[in-house]
């Protein structure tokens, strides 16, 4: 998979794609991840990118012009004729961000991130440019570039060879819409604490058992509207 991010602050991303799972995912050529910097497609001599917004109100509003280009740019460069990349925009207006849409997205080929700021992007980036509009949750960031990240992240360790143990995302929390079950390493007992008794059996059918019924139980407590969505 591809991922191109289009930003004005490039430097954030460092730190969250050079270290871990992504940094290996990336070196293993499971995901090109490219951080692009829209200044430069700024046709303003100071590579300005924003200005007020028409009819007032406070704050400035992102200039359609940049992303256009650098959207262009891109699809020459991959040579995208079929069609296949999808531009998605992180905005606190999109569809919320959950494991269904990270499993969607990562069956992409190719995507493009638009990472948002000050008081929005031009309307016409969102009409004509863009596929898919996610928010990360009902909170506002400054900017795009976090849930960029959050996004970036979740779908890569989806994808085939990424996570070493490829029953790892299998019975993780929100797979069949139900939180994960609790989990214990050594040691057994620890300061009188001790492990729940099932799990030393070596029962494999009765762990099995006992970790499904934890699941229903957490996510029945912690997040009922998850069993709602289950049985809907
Ligand atoms: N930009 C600012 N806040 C955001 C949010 N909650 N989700 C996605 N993009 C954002």
């Amino acid at each position: 998979m591809q991922i191109d991010v289009l930003t004005i602050f490039p430097g954030m991303f460092n730190a969250v794609l050079g270290e871990s799972i992504i940094k290996n995912a990336q070196k293993k050529g499971l995901v090109k991840i490219n951080i692009i910097d829209l200044r430069p497609f700024s046709k303003d001599k100071h590579g300005k990118v924003d200005d007020k917004p028409f009819g007032g109100g406070p704050g400035m509003v992102m200039n359609p012009e940049p992303f256009f280009e650098a959207v262009n740019y891109i699809r020459r460069k991959t040579k995208d004729r079929r069609w296949k990349t999808r531009v998605v925009l992180l905005t606190p207006k999109g569809a919320t961000f959950n494991q269904k849409l990270a499993r969607e997205i990562s069956k992409y080929e190719h995507m493009i991130l638009i990472c948002g700021h000050y008081e929005g992007i031009d309307e016409r980036v969102r009409e004509h440019l863009v596929d898919k509009e996610i928010s990360i949750g009902d909170y506002v960031l400054t900017g795009g570039e976090i849930p960029a990240m959050a996004v970036i992240d979740s779908v890569t360790r989806l994808l085939p060879g990424v996570l070493g143990n490829k029953d790892s995302v299998v019975g993780e929390s929100f797979s069949e819409n139900l939180l994960s079950h609790p989990q214990y390493t050594r040691p057994a007992d620890y300061k009188g604490t001790k492990v729940p008794e099932v799990l030393l059996s070596g029962d494999h059918d009765k762990i099995k058992d006992w970790r499904k019924k934890q699941s229903l139980k957490t996510t029945k407590k912690k997040r009922p509207d998850l069993i709602k969505r289950r049985s809907s």
